[in-house]
């Protein structure tokens, strides 16, 4: 019998067919809805490999019903959404989907700060309503982005891509990370400093950090009140990192300028939901990586990765190094 391999959205055709050859192949046929949990758990009982995607929940309950499950290949970099103590108990691979798309990802983040900072979304809004009545000398005025400071907090491959492209607006760039970046500060003259520091001189500050127990709710009260009353606060990382009613808060009473956000602390968001009563906030649907380049070498990766693992090489992208000599 063929191993089974469970797809968990509905993927195009031409990706799964290079699966179908050497596995049973199933997908959830829905690209708009997640697979229901049930449904979930009930493949994962005899899947062999795992394609899920970031709002699926691979948890310990998920991994304890999975008797034949040898990878998880899940498209993304982050892996919030999988316990990884769970799976390196049960001896499973996790994998993921660096690289391929830090640049796009990049290049999303900076257009959302561009966005946020010149008002585009608000502007375009403006002229399809009908209200554009004659030009004026502070129509619809922005603040400028070049020769500003940008302060990024996470500065993993995404964020020295963003900071690549400050370099490009002639940016003055601060960054705070675990460690020291010494090609970011050699090539693109990033400087590093302490949290706090970055939060007072910052006129950009843009969040890049994956989510751990340690960056979760890391964006409070206080740290929004550190922040310049001009500054713009941009996510384009993990939406529990920040403490949304926090920054509502701080967006209303004007203590910073905007926000641009591409990620919520529970996805999707309503359109009720408060943040977007304000007119300074540009909220995007957590489309980071959403390149039709950058979802197919995602997808092509992850496929890869299962490809590997189930006629017993190594993946690529490995998440779990525990994994190694422990393989299955
Ligand atoms: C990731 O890869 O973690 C992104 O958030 C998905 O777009």
């Amino acid at each position: 019998m063929k191993p089974f391999v469970y797809i968990t959205r509905k993927i195009p055709s031409e990706i799964v067919e290079n699966l179908q050859s050497n596995f049973e192949v199933e997908m959830w046929e829905r690209e708009d809805s997640p697979v229901p949990r049930t449904i979930l758990l009930e493949k994962s009982k005899k899947a062999s490999a795992l394609f899920t995607v970031l709002s699926d929940n691979v948890d310990q309950e998920l991994f304890e019903v999975s008797s034949e499950l040898k990878v998880v290949a899940n498209m993304a970099v982050g892996f919030d959404n999988i316990d990884l103590n769970a799976a390196n108990e049960k001896g499973i691979a996790i994998c993921n989907t660096p690289d391929v798309l830090t640049e796009t990802t990049a290049d999303l983040t900076f257009a959302l700060l561009m966005a946020t900072a010149r008002r585009v979304v608000e502007a375009a809004q403006f002229v399809r309503e009908g209200e554009w009545k004659s030009w004026s000398p502070l129509l619809l005025a922005g603040t400028d982005i070049h020769h500003k400071t940008i302060g990024i907090v996470g500065m993993g491959s995404i964020g020295e891509a963003v900071a690549k492209r400050a370099k490009g607006f002639d940016m003055e760039i601060l960054y705070h990370n675990r460690s020291r970046k010494q090609k970011a500060e050699e090539e693109l003259g990033a400087v590093y400093t302490e949290l706090d520091e970055l939060l007072k001189r910052a006129d950009f500050v843009v969040c890049l950090a994956p989510l751990t127990a340690e960056t979760k709710g890391l964006f409070q009260k206080e740290q929004f009140r550190m922040m310049k009353k001009s500054a713009i606060f941009i996510n384009a990382a993990r939406g529990p990192i920040v403490n949304e009613e926090n920054l509502y808060e701080a967006l209303q009473n004007k203590e910073i300028a905007g926000a641009g956000l591409d990620v919520f602390d529970k996805e999707p968001i309503s359109a009720d939901h408060p943040l977007l009563t304000l007119k300074n906030v540009v909220a995007l649907p957590h489309i980071g990586s959403s390149s039709r380049e950058t979802r197919y070498n995602m997808m092509m990766l992850c496929v890869e990765n299962i490809n590997l693992i189930l006629n017993g090489d190594k993946p690529k992208t490995l998440v779990n190094k525990e994994w190694l000599g422990k393989e299955k």
